[in-house]
């Protein structure tokens, strides 16, 4: 299905709803050029330094980690519920030594201005271009969210990334709609 052209505030909410529900893919790519995808929950979208940014954490231990450190490129694409066994196999392989585009039957849609790829399947796209990045600092974290979430404190970096192109399905608005439709849902 070709693709139009979005603003990036367009399915601001359905990408929110689909993060917290299964979670989105982040693609990136090494040097010589193989693209790995990973599974997001956490990062949200913005408006910083007079432009349109995707924020994302990720953990050191991540091999999309290594990936953004070669090329601070990414693609957040957001999948719809057809796709949740991919999106579950995603967040808990590692790209290290498996091709999870290959297994998890995803197909690669060439990116318009960035290296990594979007992911032809998904609903919407967002690429990114880091522009800066900083590491999570726990001195300034509720020591909850620290036992929470950083038992082993492997802190996420946190990436900002400028979006430098978004599109979308032209159903898109049909196919991110929630099971249960009614206002209440929709956040
Ligand atoms: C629902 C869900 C959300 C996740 N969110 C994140 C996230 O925001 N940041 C992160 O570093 N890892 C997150 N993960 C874990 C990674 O997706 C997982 O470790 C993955 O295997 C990393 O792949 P890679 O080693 O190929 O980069 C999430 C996993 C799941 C299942």
């Amino acid at each position: 299905m070709s693709k139009v052209t979005i603003r990036y505030t367009d399915y601001f909410a359905e990408t929110m709803r689909r993060m917290r529900e299964d979670g989105l893919l982040l693609t990136s790519v090494s040097r010589d050029g193989k693209p790995n995808v990973m599974t997001i929950g956490w990062g949200t979208i913005g408006s910083i330094w007079g432009r349109p940014v995707w924020i994302v954490l990720v953990r050191p231990s991540r091999y999309s980690y290594s990936r953004l450190e070669e090329i601070r490129e990414f693609t957040v694409n957001v999948p719809g519920t057809d796709l949740n066994e991919a999106v579950a196999f995603c967040g808990k392989v590692s790209g290290r030594d498996r091709d999870k585009f290959r297994e998890a039957g995803l197909s690669i849609l060439p990116a318009r201005q960035v290296r990594p790829p979007a992911i032809e399947q998904c609903v919407v796209h967002y690429e990114c271009r880091t522009i800066h990045f900083n590491d999570l600092n726990p001195d300034s974290l509720p020591q909850a969210i620290l036992d929470d979430a950083y038992p082993q404190d492997d802190f996420h970096r946190i990436y900002y990334g400028e979006i430098v192109a978004a599109y979308a399905d032209p159903n898109a608005a049909e196919r991110l709609a929630p099971a249960d439709a009614s206002p209440l849902s929709v956040m």
